[in-house]
């Protein structure tokens, strides 16, 4: 496996109790709703969670009655996930896989592919574009979230916040967008120690461009808003009500003789 897939072993058991079975507050509260929103109903559908890391939504969708099927590339986070599983069986299925070269899976096996926060750490992601429209049915849907690449540009980009008189102005200063570029992203994991994994910023149009060469028509398109829970809990709730982190798009696999969704 790739040095880029291998730095996400190492944080693997970190994620995994960030996560825990329902995922952290920022899964929980701000992003899955908006995803969970855009999927819809899957109860009865074949659903592939690409980059599932410790299964959390993918044990979310397999409560709502999907028939899931997980894939990650770092083999830790299948541990994690399958100890779960053995916990709680839910006949979730996990492989081991690059989401570029989905080799165990075969193809049109899925109504439905999700890949919640992952395709902006994927370095080869238009061959993971390729291989999530292969193993899709005509007319079935990949729903992504990633971070939202207008606003968040890792250390290109930040919160400014200005204390003017009784008044706090927040708002969001932005320096890299239209070339994509190589980054890295920190975890603390523990006092003084920290691990770290690629990421890979893209503009909005780059996604949709890759999109279309798979045959992936963008039909959805939304920027998830703080909920109640999340703004009683983190002070970036406010500010996040004012400017998005997060895209979560939906897209249709032509082919199927049925209109975008
Ligand atoms: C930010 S985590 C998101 C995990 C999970 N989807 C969630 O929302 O909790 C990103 C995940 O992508 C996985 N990943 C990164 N690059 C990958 C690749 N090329 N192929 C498969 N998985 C990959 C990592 O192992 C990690 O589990």
């Amino acid at each position: 496996m790739a040095d880029h897939v291998m730095t996400w072993e190492g944080i693997a058991e970190y994620f995994d109790a960030k996560q825990g079975d329902e995922g952290d507050l920022w899964h929980r509260a701000l992003i899955n709703p908006t995803v969970l929103r855009v999927l819809g109903d899957v109860a009865g559908k074949r659903v592939l969670d690409l980059a599932c890391g410790n299964g959390a939504l993918s044990r979310q969708l397999a409560r709502s009655g999907a028939w899931v099927t997980g894939v990650d590339g770092a083999e830790g986070m299948l541990v994690r996930a399958r100890e779960r599983e053995a916990r709680e069986p839910l006949g979730i299925v996990y492989h081991a896989a690059d989401a570029a070269r989905l080799t165990p899976l075969q193809d049109g096996a899925f109504d439905t592919v999700v890949c919640n926060m992952a395709l902006m750490d994927i370095a080869d992601v238009e061959g993971a574009l390729r291989e999530v429209s292969r193993v899709l049915l005509p007319g079935g849907r990949l729903v992504a979230s990633i971070v939202h690449p207008c606003f968040e540009q890792g250390e290109h980009s930040a919160w400014l916040v200005e204390r003017i008189g009784p008044a706090t102005q927040v708002s969001r200063k932005v320096g890299r967008y239209r070339e994509p570029f190589e980054s890295t992203f920190f975890w603390r994991v523990g006092p003084g120690e920290i691990w770290h994994t690629r990421w890979y910023h893209r503009p909005l149009s780059w996604y949709v461009r890759a999109l279309s060469a798979t045959g992936l028509a963008v039909t959805a398109l939304e920027e998830p808003a703080p909920t109640e829970e999340f703004l009683q809990n983190d002070t970036e709730g406010e500010w996040i009500k004012q400017i998005p982190l997060h895209v979560v798009f939906g897209a249709v696999k032509l082919g199927g003789g049925e209109a975008a969704r």
